[in-house]
Protein backbone atom coordinates (compact mmCIF):
# COMPACT_ATOMS: atom_id res chain seq x y z
CA UNK A 1 0.00 0.00 0.00
CA UNK A 2 2.91 3.15 0.99
CA UNK A 3 3.37 3.34 -2.86
CA UNK A 4 0.20 4.42 -3.38
CA UNK A 5 -0.01 6.56 -0.01
CA UNK A 6 -1.50 9.92 -1.86
CA UNK A 7 -4.13 8.17 -3.49
CA UNK A 8 -5.27 6.23 -0.35
CA UNK A 9 -5.28 9.57 1.77
CA UNK A 10 -7.70 10.98 -0.71
CA UNK A 11 -9.90 8.47 -0.64
CA UNK A 12 -10.22 8.69 2.99
CA UNK A 13 -10.43 12.47 2.70
CA UNK A 14 -13.28 12.24 0.48
CA UNK A 15 -14.69 9.29 2.92
CA UNK A 16 -14.45 12.09 5.74
CA UNK A 17 -16.07 15.13 4.20
CA UNK A 18 -19.28 12.51 2.90
CA UNK A 19 -19.55 11.47 6.61
CA UNK A 20 -20.08 14.86 7.47
CA UNK A 21 -22.12 16.00 5.19
CA UNK A 22 -24.25 12.78 6.34
CA UNK A 23 -24.45 13.96 10.00
CA UNK A 24 -24.97 17.26 8.38
CA UNK A 25 -28.46 16.66 6.75
CA UNK A 26 -30.69 15.28 9.96
CA UNK A 27 -29.86 18.51 11.21
CA UNK A 28 -31.51 20.16 8.56
CA UNK A 29 -34.86 17.99 8.93
CA UNK A 30 -34.64 18.91 12.57
CA UNK A 31 -34.98 22.45 11.50
CA UNK A 32 -37.20 21.41 9.24
CA UNK A 33 -39.70 19.60 11.80
CA UNK A 34 -38.88 22.49 14.10
CA UNK A 35 -40.27 25.07 11.77
CA UNK A 36 -43.56 22.91 10.72
CA UNK A 37 -44.48 22.39 14.81
CA UNK A 38 -43.82 26.26 15.46
CA UNK A 39 -46.12 27.38 12.64
CA UNK A 40 -48.97 29.63 13.99
CA UNK A 41 -50.69 29.22 10.58
CA UNK A 42 -49.50 28.77 6.61
CA UNK A 43 -48.56 31.39 4.59
CA UNK A 44 -46.47 32.55 1.58
CA UNK A 45 -43.33 33.40 3.66
CA UNK A 46 -43.37 30.27 5.53
CA UNK A 47 -43.69 28.27 2.60
CA UNK A 48 -40.22 30.29 1.56
CA UNK A 49 -38.47 28.66 4.61
CA UNK A 50 -39.12 25.43 4.35
CA UNK A 51 -38.69 25.55 0.61
CA UNK A 52 -35.48 27.27 1.60
CA UNK A 53 -34.46 24.27 4.15
CA UNK A 54 -35.89 21.63 1.42
CA UNK A 55 -33.41 23.13 -1.49
CA UNK A 56 -30.37 23.15 1.02
CA UNK A 57 -30.64 19.13 2.02
CA UNK A 58 -30.98 18.29 -2.04
CA UNK A 59 -27.66 20.04 -2.25
CA UNK A 60 -26.19 18.72 0.56
CA UNK A 61 -26.95 15.43 -0.64
CA UNK A 62 -25.59 16.49 -4.26
CA UNK A 63 -21.88 17.45 -2.48
CA UNK A 64 -22.30 14.17 -0.85
CA UNK A 65 -22.82 11.91 -3.52
CA UNK A 66 -20.11 13.72 -5.19
CA UNK A 67 -17.78 13.15 -2.53
CA UNK A 68 -18.28 9.70 -2.27
CA UNK A 69 -18.41 9.09 -5.82
CA UNK A 70 -14.44 10.41 -6.32
CA UNK A 71 -13.41 8.51 -3.36
CA UNK A 72 -14.54 5.14 -5.44
CA UNK A 73 -13.27 6.81 -8.59
CA UNK A 74 -10.03 6.30 -7.12
CA UNK A 75 -10.60 3.68 -5.02
CA UNK A 76 -11.84 1.74 -7.81
CA UNK A 77 -8.17 2.53 -9.74
CA UNK A 78 -5.67 1.94 -6.43
CA UNK A 79 -7.69 -1.02 -4.70
CA UNK A 80 -7.19 -3.48 -7.87
CA UNK A 81 -3.67 -2.10 -8.78
CA UNK A 82 -2.11 -3.75 -4.84
CA UNK A 83 -4.78 -6.95 -4.93
CA UNK A 84 -3.08 -7.69 -8.35
CA UNK A 85 0.10 -6.68 -7.04
CA UNK A 86 -0.37 -9.19 -3.84
CA UNK A 87 -1.31 -11.83 -6.38
CA UNK A 88 2.20 -11.40 -8.01
CA UNK A 89 3.97 -11.30 -4.65
CA UNK A 90 2.32 -15.31 -4.01
CA UNK A 91 2.87 -16.30 -7.68
CA UNK A 92 6.38 -15.45 -6.90
CA UNK A 93 6.98 -16.67 -3.55
CA UNK A 94 4.99 -19.39 -4.86
CA UNK A 95 7.81 -20.42 -7.49
CA UNK A 96 10.77 -19.62 -5.39
CA UNK A 97 9.54 -22.39 -3.08
CA UNK A 98 11.80 -25.01 -2.98
CA UNK A 99 10.88 -28.56 -4.62
CA UNK A 100 10.63 -30.08 -1.21
CA UNK A 101 7.37 -27.89 -0.69
CA UNK A 102 6.12 -28.42 -4.31
CA UNK A 103 6.20 -32.05 -4.19
CA UNK A 104 4.62 -31.96 -0.60
CA UNK A 105 1.44 -29.28 -1.46
CA UNK A 106 -1.45 -30.04 -3.87
CA UNK A 107 -1.02 -27.75 -6.54
CA UNK A 108 -4.64 -26.88 -6.41
CA UNK A 109 -4.70 -26.09 -2.77
CA UNK A 110 -1.59 -23.62 -3.30
CA UNK A 111 -3.32 -21.77 -6.14
CA UNK A 112 -6.49 -21.35 -3.73
CA UNK A 113 -4.41 -19.57 -1.18
CA UNK A 114 -2.80 -17.76 -3.57
CA UNK A 115 -6.32 -16.37 -4.72
CA UNK A 116 -7.90 -16.21 -0.91
CA UNK A 117 -4.94 -14.08 -0.11
CA UNK A 118 -5.03 -11.27 -2.62
CA UNK A 119 -8.78 -11.67 -1.76
CA UNK A 120 -9.02 -11.17 1.57
CA UNK A 121 -7.08 -8.08 0.63
CA UNK A 122 -9.75 -6.41 -1.20
CA UNK A 123 -12.57 -7.74 1.77
CA UNK A 124 -10.24 -5.25 4.49
CA UNK A 125 -9.76 -2.63 2.51
CA UNK A 126 -13.55 -2.59 1.22
CA UNK A 127 -14.60 -2.92 5.20
CA UNK A 128 -11.90 0.29 5.95
CA UNK A 129 -13.59 2.27 3.00
CA UNK A 130 -16.99 1.53 3.53
CA UNK A 131 -17.19 0.47 7.29
CA UNK A 132 -14.06 1.67 10.07
CA UNK A 133 -13.54 4.74 8.84
CA UNK A 134 -17.04 6.12 7.75
CA UNK A 135 -17.86 4.68 11.34
CA UNK A 136 -15.21 6.40 13.46
CA UNK A 137 -16.15 9.89 11.66
CA UNK A 138 -19.94 9.87 11.61
CA UNK A 139 -19.53 8.78 15.41
CA UNK A 140 -17.61 11.65 16.72
CA UNK A 141 -19.83 13.72 14.45
CA UNK A 142 -23.04 12.37 15.98
CA UNK A 143 -21.40 12.73 19.52
CA UNK A 144 -20.41 16.12 19.01
CA UNK A 145 -23.97 17.08 17.59
CA UNK A 146 -25.65 15.19 20.55
CA UNK A 147 -23.00 16.63 23.49
CA UNK A 148 -25.18 20.07 22.66
CA UNK A 149 -28.41 18.33 23.55
CA UNK A 150 -27.75 16.29 27.04
CA UNK A 151 -24.83 14.41 28.59
CA UNK A 152 -27.00 11.66 28.87
CA UNK A 153 -26.62 10.35 24.98
CA UNK A 154 -23.68 10.40 25.06
CA UNK A 155 -22.76 8.59 27.86
CA UNK A 156 -25.79 5.59 26.39
CA UNK A 157 -24.02 6.09 22.67
CA UNK A 158 -20.62 5.11 23.82
CA UNK A 159 -21.08 2.73 26.43
CA UNK A 160 -22.88 1.16 23.89
CA UNK A 161 -20.51 1.48 20.84
CA UNK A 162 -17.90 0.51 23.59
CA UNK A 163 -19.73 -2.53 24.48
CA UNK A 164 -20.80 -3.66 20.93
CA UNK A 165 -17.14 -3.40 19.89
CA UNK A 166 -15.50 -5.20 23.16
CA UNK A 167 -18.50 -7.95 22.51
CA UNK A 168 -17.55 -8.37 19.10
CA UNK A 169 -13.72 -8.11 18.98
CA UNK A 170 -14.15 -11.46 22.23
CA UNK A 171 -16.74 -12.77 20.07
CA UNK A 172 -14.37 -12.93 17.15
CA UNK A 173 -11.09 -14.02 18.60
CA UNK A 174 -12.85 -16.75 19.97
CA UNK A 175 -14.95 -17.80 16.79
CA UNK A 176 -11.67 -17.07 14.53
CA UNK A 177 -10.65 -20.78 15.12
CA UNK A 178 -13.35 -22.39 13.96
CA UNK A 179 -13.32 -19.71 11.13
CA UNK A 180 -9.25 -21.30 10.87
CA UNK A 181 -10.78 -24.89 10.59
CA UNK A 182 -12.97 -23.54 7.60
CA UNK A 183 -10.34 -22.38 5.50
CA UNK A 184 -8.07 -25.59 5.90
CA UNK A 185 -10.59 -27.89 5.27
CA UNK A 186 -11.49 -25.84 1.81
CA UNK A 187 -7.60 -26.02 1.40
CA UNK A 188 -8.08 -29.96 1.49
CA UNK A 189 -11.34 -29.89 -0.34
CA UNK A 190 -10.00 -27.74 -3.28
CA UNK A 191 -6.63 -30.43 -2.88
CA UNK A 192 -8.82 -33.79 -2.93
CA UNK A 193 -10.70 -32.53 -6.26
CA UNK A 194 -7.48 -31.00 -8.16
CA UNK A 195 -5.84 -34.10 -7.31
CA UNK A 196 -8.86 -36.46 -8.20
CA UNK A 197 -9.47 -34.67 -11.41
CA UNK A 198 -5.94 -34.50 -12.57
CA UNK A 199 -6.16 -38.19 -11.79
CA UNK A 200 -9.52 -39.17 -14.35
CA UNK A 201 -7.65 -41.28 -16.60
CA UNK A 202 -6.80 -43.37 -13.70
CA UNK A 203 -10.01 -43.62 -11.87
CA UNK A 204 -11.77 -44.78 -15.47
CA UNK A 205 -8.92 -47.40 -15.90
CA UNK A 206 -9.35 -48.86 -12.42
CA UNK A 207 -13.10 -48.19 -12.82
CA UNK A 208 -13.24 -46.63 -9.17
CA UNK A 209 -15.89 -43.90 -9.25
CA UNK A 210 -17.32 -44.81 -6.29
CA UNK A 211 -14.45 -44.71 -4.10
CA UNK A 212 -13.60 -41.33 -5.68
CA UNK A 213 -16.53 -40.17 -4.86
CA UNK A 214 -16.54 -41.19 -1.58
CA UNK A 215 -13.32 -39.95 -0.58
CA UNK A 216 -15.17 -36.53 -1.58
CA UNK A 217 -18.11 -37.01 0.05
CA UNK A 218 -16.20 -37.34 3.42
CA UNK A 219 -13.84 -34.32 3.05
CA UNK A 220 -16.35 -32.14 1.73
CA UNK A 221 -18.68 -33.45 4.08
CA UNK A 222 -16.55 -32.02 7.10
CA UNK A 223 -16.29 -28.80 5.18
CA UNK A 224 -20.19 -28.93 5.10
CA UNK A 225 -20.27 -29.56 8.87
CA UNK A 226 -17.62 -26.52 9.52
CA UNK A 227 -19.24 -23.95 7.75
CA UNK A 228 -22.63 -24.48 9.64
CA UNK A 229 -20.88 -24.35 12.36
CA UNK A 230 -19.59 -20.97 11.49
CA UNK A 231 -23.21 -19.93 10.27
CA UNK A 232 -24.75 -21.08 13.43
CA UNK A 233 -21.93 -19.04 15.18
CA UNK A 234 -22.61 -16.02 13.40
CA UNK A 235 -26.48 -16.17 14.03
CA UNK A 236 -25.85 -16.23 17.61
CA UNK A 237 -23.79 -13.21 17.42
CA UNK A 238 -26.40 -11.65 16.14
CA UNK A 239 -29.18 -12.32 18.47
CA UNK A 240 -27.11 -11.05 21.10
CA UNK A 241 -26.28 -8.03 18.78
CA UNK A 242 -30.39 -7.23 18.25
CA UNK A 243 -31.17 -7.45 22.11
CA UNK A 244 -28.41 -4.86 22.51
CA UNK A 245 -29.81 -2.74 19.92
CA UNK A 246 -33.52 -2.86 21.15
CA UNK A 247 -32.53 -1.79 24.52
CA UNK A 248 -30.17 1.18 23.49
CA UNK A 249 -33.51 2.06 21.41
CA UNK A 250 -35.72 1.98 24.45
CA UNK A 251 -33.40 4.09 26.52
CA UNK A 252 -32.37 6.51 24.71
CA UNK A 253 -35.81 7.27 23.37
CA UNK A 254 -37.47 7.09 26.33
CA UNK A 255 -34.93 9.73 27.73
CA UNK A 256 -35.23 11.74 24.50
CA UNK A 257 -39.44 12.10 25.31
CA UNK A 258 -38.84 12.90 29.11
CA UNK A 259 -36.49 16.11 28.00
CA UNK A 260 -39.05 16.59 25.25
CA UNK A 261 -41.81 16.62 27.74
CA UNK A 262 -39.61 18.98 30.05
CA UNK A 263 -39.51 21.76 27.44
CA UNK A 264 -35.23 21.16 27.39
CA UNK A 265 -35.34 19.85 23.52
CA UNK A 266 -37.99 20.50 20.93
CA UNK A 267 -39.62 17.77 18.70
CA UNK A 268 -37.03 18.34 16.03
CA UNK A 269 -34.39 17.10 18.52
CA UNK A 270 -36.44 14.13 19.17
CA UNK A 271 -36.80 13.64 15.06
CA UNK A 272 -32.66 14.38 15.43
CA UNK A 273 -32.40 12.26 17.94
CA UNK A 274 -34.33 8.96 16.40
CA UNK A 275 -32.68 9.83 12.82
CA UNK A 276 -29.01 9.68 14.14
CA UNK A 277 -30.01 6.50 16.57
CA UNK A 278 -30.70 4.92 13.17
CA UNK A 279 -27.49 5.86 11.35
CA UNK A 280 -25.47 4.48 14.47
CA UNK A 281 -27.51 1.22 13.92
CA UNK A 282 -26.42 0.78 10.24
CA UNK A 283 -22.55 2.19 11.42
CA UNK A 284 -22.19 0.02 14.22
CA UNK A 285 -23.66 -2.95 12.80
CA UNK A 286 -21.23 -2.36 9.88
CA UNK A 287 -18.23 -2.41 12.43
CA UNK A 288 -19.54 -5.75 13.47
CA UNK A 289 -19.76 -6.92 10.14
CA UNK A 290 -16.06 -5.72 9.50
CA UNK A 291 -14.46 -7.43 12.63
CA UNK A 292 -16.10 -10.91 11.53
CA UNK A 293 -15.07 -9.67 8.13
CA UNK A 294 -11.31 -8.95 8.83
CA UNK A 295 -10.99 -12.23 11.41
CA UNK A 296 -12.12 -14.39 8.27
CA UNK A 297 -10.32 -12.74 5.97
CA UNK A 298 -6.85 -13.02 8.13
CA UNK A 299 -7.95 -16.79 8.57
CA UNK A 300 -8.08 -16.97 4.75
CA UNK A 301 -4.78 -15.21 4.33
CA UNK A 302 -3.19 -16.79 7.08
CA UNK A 303 -2.33 -19.78 5.13
CA UNK A 304 -0.63 -18.11 2.79
CA UNK A 305 1.27 -15.19 4.91
CA UNK A 306 2.88 -18.53 6.62
CA UNK A 307 4.36 -19.34 3.35
CA UNK A 308 5.49 -16.02 3.05
CA UNK A 309 7.05 -16.01 6.03
CA UNK A 310 8.75 -19.38 6.38
CA UNK A 311 12.45 -19.54 5.27
CA UNK A 312 12.92 -21.28 1.83
CA UNK A 313 14.32 -24.78 2.33
CA UNK A 314 17.00 -23.76 -0.08
CA UNK A 315 18.30 -20.70 -0.41
CA UNK A 316 21.71 -18.74 -1.38
CA UNK A 317 24.40 -18.44 0.88
CA UNK A 318 25.05 -14.74 2.05
CA UNK A 319 27.38 -13.03 -0.32
CA UNK A 320 26.85 -15.94 -2.75
CA UNK A 321 28.79 -15.66 -6.04
CA UNK A 322 28.30 -16.98 -9.62
CA UNK A 323 29.49 -20.08 -10.22
CA UNK A 324 32.48 -20.08 -12.64
CA UNK A 325 32.66 -23.59 -14.97
CA UNK A 326 35.69 -23.73 -16.78
CA UNK A 327 36.29 -27.27 -17.07
CA UNK A 328 33.43 -28.81 -15.59
CA UNK A 329 34.96 -30.87 -12.95
CA UNK A 330 32.33 -32.50 -10.97
CA UNK A 331 32.83 -34.07 -7.52
CA UNK A 332 30.46 -35.69 -5.12
CA UNK A 333 32.64 -36.30 -1.71
CA UNK A 334 31.05 -38.71 1.21
CA UNK A 335 27.84 -37.49 0.08
CA UNK A 336 24.88 -38.66 2.50
CA UNK A 337 21.24 -37.94 1.86
CA UNK A 338 17.87 -39.36 3.00
CA UNK A 339 14.33 -37.47 2.39
CA UNK A 340 12.71 -38.04 5.39
CA UNK A 341 13.99 -39.94 8.56
CA UNK A 342 13.27 -42.99 7.83
CA UNK A 343 15.37 -43.81 4.79
CA UNK A 344 18.34 -43.38 4.00
CA UNK A 345 18.64 -42.84 -0.38
CA UNK A 346 22.76 -42.11 -0.41
CA UNK A 347 24.80 -43.38 1.67
CA UNK A 348 28.11 -41.92 1.71
CA UNK A 349 28.50 -41.46 -2.01
CA UNK A 350 31.74 -40.74 -3.48
CA UNK A 351 32.43 -39.89 -7.13
CA UNK A 352 34.52 -37.47 -9.21
CA UNK A 353 33.73 -37.49 -12.56
CA UNK A 354 36.65 -35.41 -14.96
CA UNK A 355 36.07 -32.50 -17.05
CA UNK A 356 34.31 -33.48 -20.43
CA UNK A 357 33.85 -37.28 -19.13
CA UNK A 358 31.35 -39.24 -20.29
CA UNK A 359 30.05 -41.35 -17.50
CA UNK A 360 26.96 -43.61 -17.43
CA UNK A 361 24.47 -44.07 -13.73
CA UNK A 362 22.88 -47.45 -13.91
CA UNK A 363 21.48 -49.57 -10.98
CA UNK A 364 17.92 -50.88 -10.48
CA UNK A 365 15.23 -48.54 -9.85
CA UNK A 366 14.79 -46.67 -6.57
CA UNK A 367 18.72 -46.93 -6.05
CA UNK A 368 18.81 -43.12 -6.18
CA UNK A 369 20.04 -42.09 -9.34
CA UNK A 370 17.70 -39.71 -9.95
CA UNK A 371 18.03 -38.39 -6.36
CA UNK A 372 21.92 -38.09 -7.09
CA UNK A 373 21.09 -35.73 -10.24
CA UNK A 374 18.44 -33.69 -7.87
CA UNK A 375 21.41 -33.17 -5.22
CA UNK A 376 23.44 -31.85 -8.12
CA UNK A 377 20.87 -29.27 -8.97
CA UNK A 378 20.39 -28.03 -5.43
CA UNK A 379 16.71 -28.78 -5.62
CA UNK A 380 17.85 -30.61 -1.93
CA UNK A 381 20.99 -29.71 -0.24
CA UNK A 382 23.25 -33.35 0.83
CA UNK A 383 22.79 -34.29 4.95
CA UNK A 384 26.27 -34.53 4.98
CA UNK A 385 29.13 -34.69 2.65
CA UNK A 386 29.82 -32.28 -0.22
CA UNK A 387 29.15 -31.63 -3.70
CA UNK A 388 31.90 -29.33 -6.10
CA UNK A 389 31.97 -28.57 -9.52
CA UNK A 390 35.34 -27.52 -10.34
CA UNK A 391 36.25 -26.89 -6.56
CA UNK A 392 33.49 -24.63 -5.99
CA UNK A 393 30.93 -26.15 -2.97
CA UNK A 394 27.70 -25.89 -4.36
CA UNK A 395 26.24 -24.67 -1.50
CA UNK A 396 28.14 -21.79 -1.17
CA UNK A 397 26.97 -19.96 -5.11
CA UNK A 398 24.14 -18.80 -6.84
CA UNK A 399 21.33 -21.33 -7.13
CA UNK A 400 20.50 -19.70 -10.94
CA UNK A 401 24.26 -19.73 -11.91
CA UNK A 402 24.24 -23.27 -10.59
CA UNK A 403 21.15 -24.65 -12.33
CA UNK A 404 22.28 -22.22 -15.29
CA UNK A 405 25.58 -24.30 -16.51
CA UNK A 406 23.83 -27.79 -16.36
CA UNK A 407 21.30 -28.59 -19.04
CA UNK A 408 18.69 -31.30 -17.62
CA UNK A 409 16.56 -33.46 -19.63
CA UNK A 410 14.74 -35.02 -16.79
CA UNK A 411 12.80 -38.62 -16.28
CA UNK A 412 9.46 -37.60 -16.87
CA UNK A 413 9.44 -34.15 -18.74
CA UNK A 414 6.93 -31.55 -18.16
CA UNK A 415 5.55 -29.27 -20.40
CA UNK A 416 3.59 -25.93 -20.14
CA UNK A 417 0.33 -25.20 -21.52
CA UNK A 418 1.59 -23.29 -23.68
CA UNK A 419 2.86 -23.62 -27.61
CA UNK A 420 5.83 -25.62 -28.85
CA UNK A 421 7.81 -23.05 -29.57
CA UNK A 422 7.40 -20.95 -26.14
CA UNK A 423 8.50 -24.20 -24.63
CA UNK A 424 11.70 -25.65 -26.62
CA UNK A 425 12.41 -21.72 -26.12
CA UNK A 426 12.39 -21.79 -22.33
CA UNK A 427 16.06 -23.44 -22.66
CA UNK A 428 17.09 -19.90 -24.25
CA UNK A 429 14.80 -17.04 -23.88
CA UNK A 430 16.72 -15.35 -26.32
CA UNK A 431 17.17 -17.97 -28.84
CA UNK A 432 16.18 -16.72 -32.71
CA UNK A 433 13.06 -18.59 -34.42
CA UNK A 434 15.98 -20.59 -36.44
CA UNK A 435 18.17 -21.33 -33.15
CA UNK A 436 14.70 -23.37 -32.10
CA UNK A 437 14.45 -24.66 -35.46
CA UNK A 438 17.82 -26.34 -35.35
CA UNK A 439 17.46 -27.61 -31.97
CA UNK A 440 14.33 -29.16 -32.86
CA UNK A 441 15.97 -30.87 -36.02
CA UNK A 442 18.76 -32.13 -34.07
CA UNK A 443 16.61 -33.26 -31.23
CA UNK A 444 14.07 -35.15 -34.12
CA UNK A 445 11.20 -33.34 -33.07
CA UNK A 446 10.93 -30.81 -35.98
CA UNK A 447 9.53 -33.93 -38.37
CA UNK A 448 6.24 -34.67 -36.00
CA UNK A 449 6.09 -31.00 -35.29
CA UNK A 450 6.22 -29.52 -39.13
CA UNK A 451 2.90 -32.56 -39.29
CA UNK A 452 0.74 -31.04 -36.75
CA UNK A 453 -1.92 -28.28 -38.22
CA UNK A 454 -0.73 -25.62 -36.33
CA UNK A 455 2.85 -26.70 -35.91
CA UNK A 456 5.48 -25.17 -33.59
CA UNK A 457 2.15 -22.77 -32.39
CA UNK A 458 0.24 -26.21 -31.25
CA UNK A 459 -0.51 -25.94 -27.71
CA UNK A 460 0.89 -29.25 -25.73
CA UNK A 461 -2.07 -29.19 -23.12
CA UNK A 462 -1.67 -29.15 -19.24
CA UNK A 463 2.13 -30.49 -18.41
CA UNK A 464 2.25 -31.70 -22.06
CA UNK A 465 -0.94 -34.14 -22.35
CA UNK A 466 -1.11 -33.74 -25.79
CA UNK A 467 1.98 -35.23 -26.83
CA UNK A 468 2.92 -38.37 -26.74
CA UNK A 469 5.77 -39.59 -24.02
CA UNK A 470 8.32 -39.66 -26.81
CA UNK A 471 7.22 -36.28 -28.46
CA UNK A 472 7.67 -34.65 -24.72
CA UNK A 473 11.04 -36.35 -24.06
CA UNK A 474 11.90 -34.76 -27.47
CA UNK A 475 11.51 -31.53 -27.10
CA UNK A 476 13.08 -31.81 -23.61
CA UNK A 477 16.09 -32.54 -25.24
CA UNK A 478 15.59 -29.95 -27.93
CA UNK A 479 14.63 -27.56 -24.87
CA UNK A 480 17.83 -28.84 -23.15
CA UNK A 481 20.20 -28.52 -26.57
CA UNK A 482 18.75 -25.15 -27.04
CA UNK A 483 20.09 -24.00 -23.52
CA UNK A 484 23.89 -25.89 -24.43
CA UNK A 485 25.14 -25.46 -21.03
CA UNK A 486 28.60 -27.57 -19.55
CA UNK A 487 27.01 -29.74 -17.75
CA UNK A 488 24.54 -32.37 -19.40
CA UNK A 489 22.13 -34.20 -17.43
CA UNK A 490 20.28 -37.00 -19.14
CA UNK A 491 17.87 -38.83 -16.66
CA UNK A 492 16.35 -41.46 -18.67
CA UNK A 493 16.24 -38.78 -21.42
CA UNK A 494 15.01 -41.27 -24.18
CA UNK A 495 13.77 -44.18 -22.49
CA UNK A 496 10.27 -43.88 -24.05
CA UNK A 497 11.73 -43.58 -27.87
CA UNK A 498 11.46 -46.69 -30.00
CA UNK A 499 14.98 -47.71 -31.07
CA UNK A 500 15.06 -46.28 -34.83
CA UNK A 501 14.13 -42.49 -33.21
CA UNK A 502 17.05 -43.26 -30.32
CA UNK A 503 19.15 -43.78 -32.77
CA UNK A 504 19.14 -40.79 -34.20
CA UNK A 505 19.11 -38.83 -31.17
CA UNK A 506 21.64 -40.58 -30.22
CA UNK A 507 24.01 -39.13 -32.59
CA UNK A 508 22.44 -35.48 -31.86
CA UNK A 509 23.28 -36.14 -28.33
CA UNK A 510 26.88 -37.64 -29.06
CA UNK A 511 27.14 -34.25 -30.94
CA UNK A 512 25.72 -31.96 -28.24
CA UNK A 513 27.56 -34.31 -25.48
CA UNK A 514 31.50 -32.89 -27.21
CA UNK A 515 33.25 -31.23 -24.93
CA UNK A 516 30.85 -31.24 -21.84
CA UNK A 517 30.85 -33.28 -18.97
CA UNK A 518 28.18 -35.56 -18.99
CA UNK A 519 26.02 -37.92 -17.00
CA UNK A 520 23.49 -40.06 -18.14
CA UNK A 521 21.16 -42.30 -16.44
CA UNK A 522 19.64 -45.16 -18.39
CA UNK A 523 18.71 -48.69 -18.37
CA UNK A 524 19.25 -49.37 -22.10
CA UNK A 525 22.62 -51.12 -22.62
CA UNK A 526 22.81 -49.32 -26.20
CA UNK A 527 22.67 -45.55 -24.65
CA UNK A 528 24.99 -46.68 -22.23
CA UNK A 529 27.86 -48.75 -23.85
CA UNK A 530 29.85 -45.92 -25.45
CA UNK A 531 30.33 -43.73 -22.35
CA UNK A 532 33.81 -43.31 -21.29
CA UNK A 533 32.93 -45.16 -17.88
CA UNK A 534 30.09 -46.70 -16.34
CA UNK A 535 29.08 -46.54 -12.59
CA UNK A 536 27.07 -49.23 -11.36
CA UNK A 537 24.32 -48.44 -7.83
CA UNK A 538 22.74 -50.17 -5.71
CA UNK A 539 21.03 -49.36 -2.36
CA UNK A 540 22.76 -45.83 -2.50
CA UNK A 541 26.31 -46.71 -3.06
CA UNK A 542 28.43 -47.26 -5.95
CA UNK A 543 29.26 -51.16 -6.41
CA UNK A 544 31.65 -51.25 -9.38
CA UNK A 545 32.93 -48.68 -12.16
CA UNK A 546 34.55 -49.33 -14.92
CA UNK A 547 34.37 -48.80 -18.96
CA UNK A 548 31.77 -51.50 -20.63
CA UNK A 549 34.51 -54.13 -21.62
CA UNK A 550 36.16 -54.00 -18.01
CA UNK A 551 32.58 -54.33 -16.39
CA UNK A 552 32.00 -57.40 -18.99
CA UNK A 553 35.03 -59.25 -17.65
CA UNK A 554 33.94 -59.22 -14.18
CA UNK A 555 30.73 -60.96 -12.82
CA UNK A 556 28.24 -58.75 -11.37
CA UNK A 557 25.50 -56.72 -11.68
CA UNK A 558 26.60 -55.31 -14.82
CA UNK A 559 27.18 -58.43 -16.50
CA UNK A 560 24.00 -59.63 -15.38
CA UNK A 561 22.57 -56.53 -17.32
CA UNK A 562 24.00 -57.08 -20.06
CA UNK A 563 22.86 -60.83 -20.27
CA UNK A 564 19.76 -59.96 -20.14
CA UNK A 565 19.42 -57.35 -22.58
CA UNK A 566 21.65 -58.50 -25.39
CA UNK A 567 21.44 -61.98 -24.63
CA UNK A 568 17.93 -62.53 -25.28
CA UNK A 569 15.54 -63.52 -22.77
CA UNK A 570 16.05 -66.90 -20.87
CA UNK A 571 13.25 -69.02 -21.58
N1 LIG B 1 10.56 -36.42 -3.08
C1 LIG B 1 10.77 -37.60 -2.48
N2 LIG B 1 10.41 -37.77 -1.20
C2 LIG B 1 10.62 -38.94 -0.57
N3 LIG B 1 11.22 -39.99 -1.12
C3 LIG B 1 11.62 -39.90 -2.40
C4 LIG B 1 11.42 -38.69 -3.14
N4 LIG B 1 11.93 -38.87 -4.38
C5 LIG B 1 12.41 -40.13 -4.40
N5 LIG B 1 12.23 -40.74 -3.22
C6 LIG B 1 12.68 -42.11 -2.86
O1 LIG B 1 14.07 -42.17 -3.02
C7 LIG B 1 14.47 -43.40 -3.59
C8 LIG B 1 15.41 -43.12 -4.76
O2 LIG B 1 14.68 -42.47 -5.77
P1 LIG B 1 15.31 -42.10 -7.16
O3 LIG B 1 14.30 -41.35 -7.90
O4 LIG B 1 16.62 -41.45 -6.92
O5 LIG B 1 15.54 -43.54 -7.78
P2 LIG B 1 16.16 -43.91 -9.19
O6 LIG B 1 17.42 -44.64 -8.91
O7 LIG B 1 16.22 -42.73 -10.06
O8 LIG B 1 15.08 -44.93 -9.73
P3 LIG B 1 14.51 -45.12 -11.22
O9 LIG B 1 15.49 -45.93 -11.97
O10 LIG B 1 13.25 -45.86 -11.00
O11 LIG B 1 14.29 -43.77 -11.80
C9 LIG B 1 13.21 -44.10 -3.99
O12 LIG B 1 13.03 -45.19 -3.13
C10 LIG B 1 12.10 -43.10 -3.83
O13 LIG B 1 10.98 -43.71 -3.28
MG1 LIG C 1 15.14 -42.06 -11.66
Amino acid sequence: MRPNRWSIFAIFAFIFLHEIVQVIVPLYYKRLIDAIATLPQFDESSFHVLVAILVSIVLLRILGTAFIQISNFIAGIIQPKIRIELLRSTHRVLLQQSYRFVTNSFSGALVQKAQRFSRSFGTIAESARWNIFPAIVSITAILIVLSQRSSIFVLVVITWVFLYIVFNLIYSRWAVQFQEKRATKESETSGFLNDSVSNTMNVKLFTNLTQEEGGFRKISGELQRLITRTWNLENIRWLIEMVINIAVEFIVLYYAFQFWSKGAITVGDVVLIQSYLFSLFWVIGGIAHVIRNSFESVADAKEMVEIMHSKLEIRDARGAKELRVTRGKIEFKNVYFDYGKERRILDGLSLTIASTEKVALIGPSGTGKSTIVKLLLRFFDVSKGHIRIDGQDITKVAQDSLRGQIAFVPQDSILFHRTIMENIRYGRSDATDDEVFEASKKAHCHEFISELPEGYGAKVGERGVKLSGGERQRVAIARAILKNAPILVLDEATSSLDSESESYIQDALGELMKDKTVIVIAHRLSTIMKMDRIIVMEKGKIVDTGTHGQLLKKVGVYRKLWEIQAGGFKE
